[in-house]
């Protein structure tokens, strides 16, 4: 996507054609800035510190991650450690081991000589896969917002309520949920979108809302309880998400607050829909709840907040009286029967096992 007028993707090799480039997302939206990785260990930092975040990024950058390990030192030791390390990064998004699975299965047959050239390579195909499987998305999706705006009488804005960031920053580029949403903008659909600010990081007030004001897509930023509201309201004609890990029987982990949107849609009639690619499926799960690591951050990152004072310094401020202690959960699950359709690269369908394995005869579903 664009940005000042230049296209970025959120990673790409420098041009000495080993070290990793990133757009540091923790100084969005106040500076949009790069930082270079030149070790597993600094690839480690940016997904655990959140520089990249989004489950398909983490996924890419972590392939990236074992390039570099594999660049400092190739043997099956270095192979395994680094693997671990970067596993342990972040557990929810299930693309990170996704990735880290592939590119490893792939290297750990070569002799060292050959690991690095090979783990860059695959790195690199993992990227740009990942675009083309959300450009998809973005097409399959742009099907159902078409569909749903003739069903309401081709209302003067289609208002499309998201939670988090699912864009281009969160995936290689494009992004998933918000993919549907460039290509409607684009072809000239009129579409608003309502953005949950997503406490605790505010992915939706900081990021979304700043890649969508971007790309000149009208948009609307809401604290996250206005959903509910919204919905009783007739506001909001459909929710989109994306996902951080789809069970094969289609229960969806997001992030937290996810689940509450998806009980206000149910109450409501409002269509909900997840967007998603391949690699986010884990086909080792049946059922959601329970199975999945939910990822527990700093109790800090809900006692404080940060933003850009009127004279331009980023601070963090306490917003608790001294002493409330504060918890931190990253993500929910949102059972299966309050989705509406996954929308992947392969097309819609229902959030079931069967309708996974339409879509999906080669996987390995859970028999
Ligand atoms: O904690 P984050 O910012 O990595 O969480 C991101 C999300 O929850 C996204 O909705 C999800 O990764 C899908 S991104 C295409």
């Amino acid at each position: 996507m664009k940005v000042d007028g230049q296209h970025y993707r959120t990673i790409w090799l420098a041009e000495d054609g080993w070290r990793v480039v990133i757009i540091d997302q923790t100084k969005l939206p106040h500076s949009f800035g790069t930082v270079v990785l030149e070790s597993e260990v600094q690839v480690a930092h940016a997904i655990a510190s959140m520089q990249v975040r989004g489950a398909p990024l983490i996924g890419a950058t972590g392939a990236f991650g074992l390039a570099l390990a594999l660049r400092a030192d190739p043997s099956d030791a270095a192979l395994a450690g680094a693997y671990e390390r970067l596993l342990a990064t972040r557990p929810t998004a299930v693309n990170l081991r996704w990735a880290l699975n592939d590119v490893r299965a792939r290297v750990a047959v070569l002799k060292p000589g050959e690991r690095t050239a090979a783990a860059y390579r695959r790195a690199a195909e993992i990227c740009d896969d990942d675009v083309a499987v959300c450009r998809a998305i973005g097409e399959h999706g742009l099907a159902v917002f078409h569909r749903i705006w003739e069903r309401k009488g081709r209302p003067e804005r289609l208002n499309v309520l998201t939670h988090c960031n699912a864009g281009w920053l969160a995936t290689v580029d494009w992004g998933t949920a918000l993919a549907p949403i460039y290509m409607a903008h684009d072809g000239g659909l009129p579409v608003h979108v309502w953005v949950d600010e997503t406490r605790p990081r505010n992915q939706g007030a900081s990021i979304t809302a700043f890649e969508l004001g971007r790309h000149g897509v009208a948009h609307t930023v809401i604290a996250d309880n206005v959903g509910g509201h919204l919905m009783q309201h007739g506001l909001v004609d459909l929710v989109i998400v994306g996902t951080d890990r789809t069970t094969a029987s289609g229960d969806v982990c997001n992030k937290i607050g996810t689940y509450l949107k998806a009980l206000a849609a149910h109450d409501n009639g409002v269509p909900f829909y997840v967007a998603l690619p391949h690699t986010t499926i884990d086909w080792t799960l049946a059922d959601g709840i329970g199975t999945i690591e939910i990822e527990r951050r700093d109790p800090r990152e809900v006692s404080h907040i940060t933003g850009r004072t009127a004279d331009g310094r980023i601070e963090t401020v306490a917003i608790l009286p001294e002493g409330s202690p504060a918890a931190n959960w990253a993500f929910d699950v949102t059972p299966a029967r309050y989705v509406t359709g996954l929308i992947t690269e392969r097309g819609i369908c229902p959030a079931s096992r069967d309708g996974l394995a339409g879509l999906y005869p080669d996987a390995p579903l859970l028999r």
